[in-house]
């Protein structure tokens, strides 16, 4: 009888859990706190039981950092037949990554010179030229995981083009970001790096931590993302809102599939 993917989900994070993909050490680590393995099994299970990953997919990381997605993913996506692609700005990252997943011939990790002020203020290309490194209708599953937390309006409106370019029609995009409803954010002094008090002079649907580099974390309006998607991509989102507001959704972060 042919596994469930539920039964291939707890089998993937046995091999995860057993020590398939290392960690990069702290001084590599550029995107945030938390276990890695502990968050690549996290997340792992959202994409299998809220996404419906499949092993055969092809799969798209936008803004892959250090790998901690692609760890879960390289203990369940099958060698033949499934393939995984990621980008980053950040060159440390895709260089620990291009080293950490050698094993995993079906992996590519690339790095592209996108500018962002915050993670890559080198980069040559604006977010809102590039063209993510995939052919049109080629992925099953695109994935962009504390990115849009990270990224301009205009920004997270040209990546969503292009994930609705690169996605097949039955594909999946599977998002985070901090949703506010109302007019602004839900104040968090005790999450003083998530404490919303600016809003963008030009853009009062995207809000900003007072002090702090802009890009360091970005929270908008719900309603913009909700119209923001359907507007980029035809699809009709579905939003899984997140503790780090009260919410009832797996994530701290909201989770925006479309
Ligand atoms: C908080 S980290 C999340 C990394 C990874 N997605 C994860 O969940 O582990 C944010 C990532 O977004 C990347 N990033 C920033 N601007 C980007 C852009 N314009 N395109 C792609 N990635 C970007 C950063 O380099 C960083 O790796």
């Amino acid at each position: 009888m042919m596994p469930t993917r539920t039964e291939l989900l707890k089998r993937a994070r046995a091999v995860l859990k057993g020590g398939a993909v290392k960690p990069p050490s702290a001084e590599d680590v550029f995107v945030g706190d938390g276990d890695f393995i502990s968050i690549a099994a996290e997340f792992l299970g959202y994409f299998v039981e809220i996404g419906g990953l499949e092993r055969h997919h092809t799969v798209l990381d936008i803004g892959c950092g250090i790998g901690r997605m692609a760890a879960g993913l390289a203990c369940y996506l099958d060698p033949l037949t499934g393939r995984y692609h990621g980008f980053d700005p950040v060159p440390k990252g895709i260089a620990w990554c291009n080293q950490a997943f050698a094993a995993y011939p079906h992996f590519r990790f690339e790095q592209a010179d996108v500018f962002n002020e915050h993670y890559w203020p080198q980069g040559r290309v604006l977010a809102t030229d590039y063209h993510f490194p995939l052919p049109d209708w080629s992925v099953d599953f695109a994935i962009a995981t504390s990115v849009f937390t990270h990224l301009y309006y205009e920004e997270v409106e040209a990546y969503l083009k292009e994930a609705a370019r690169v996605l097949k029609p039955e594909g999946v995009l599977f998002s985070t970001f901090l949703l506010f409803d109302g007019e602004r954010p839900p104040r968090r002094p005790n999450l003083p790096h998530l404490d919303f008090s600016e809003p963008h002079p030009q853009r009062p649907v995207m809000w900003h931590v007072k002090d702090k580099p802009p890009l360091s974390a970005v929270a908008y309006k719900t309603s913009a993302v909700i119209d923001l998607i359907k507007r980029t991509t035809g699809r009709t989102p579905k939003v899984l809102p997140g503790r780090w507001r009260g919410g009832a959704g797996p994530f701290f972060q909201d989770v925006v599939l479309a």
